[in-house]
């Protein structure tokens, strides 16, 4: 039998922890973003400069710009801010997944086949989700493919180069998702 004070204790230890599961839900109303190279916890920053798109996304891990971009192709090559296919080119992604995207020295984003394993399926099923590829492409990859992903968010202290906002890297998945081809569900459409 529970003596008073272990219910008493019993009590007590279930509202704390009730208190304890509404903190961290209002925690948690911002989207949490993991590593793809080892599901470890990635620190992405708000910046005083976050568009509200970038803001959105930070807050929901819904990307505005994948709809957006699917609605009105001219968001695509729009000059400035620069539009994802820009970004692509300006930023080398082309020298390594080729200028249409098909895959050159790595797998293809199209997913419309080639000559790779990945080039008809994502490296990594997450990357079928816009938080998943925000979190490949902000924090890098293991190379499961046979080569590896820098990592690009600028908030991150390892990016490659000058590094790319969250709102760059938002309009690029964008474009990205305009590209495919491949006979997967179009999840990032939901
Ligand atoms: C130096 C070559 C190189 C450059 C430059 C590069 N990538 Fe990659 N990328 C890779 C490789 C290699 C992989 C596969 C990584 C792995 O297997 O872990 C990859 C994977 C990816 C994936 C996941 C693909 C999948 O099938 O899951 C996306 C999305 C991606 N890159 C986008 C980009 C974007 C956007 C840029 C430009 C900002 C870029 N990459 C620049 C080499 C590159």
């Amino acid at each position: 039998m529970l003596g008073f004070k272990s219910v008493k204790a019993a009590l007590l230890i279930s509202m704390l922890s009730f208190i304890g599961v509404l903190a961290s839900s209002q925690a948690n109303a911002a989207c949490s973003f993991v590593s793809t190279i080892n599901g470890s916890p990635l620190a992405i920053k708000a910046t005083a400069t976050d568009t509200p798109q970038a803001k959105e996304f930070l807050e929901t891990c819904n990307n505005p710009y994948t709809k957006a971009y699917a609605a009105d192709a001219s968001l695509i090559t729009q000059k400035t801010p620069k539009g994802g296919k820009a970004l692509f080119g300006y930023n080398g992604c082309s020298g390594c997944h080729g200028g249409k995207l098909e895959g050159v020295m790595a797998p293809s984003l199209r997913k419309d086949g080639g000559q790779g394993a990945f080039d008809t399926k994502w490296v990594y099923a997450k990357n079928a989700t816009d938080k998943g590829m925000f979190e490949t492409i902000s924090g890098g990859s293991a190379g499961v493919s046979g080569g590896v992903m820098s990592p690009w968010n600028i908030t991150l202290a390892d990016h490659v180069g000058d590094g790319l906002s969250t709102d760059e890297i938002l309009r690029l998945i964008a474009y990205i998702r305009t590209e495919y081809r491949g006979d997967g569900e179009k999840t990032w459409m939901k």
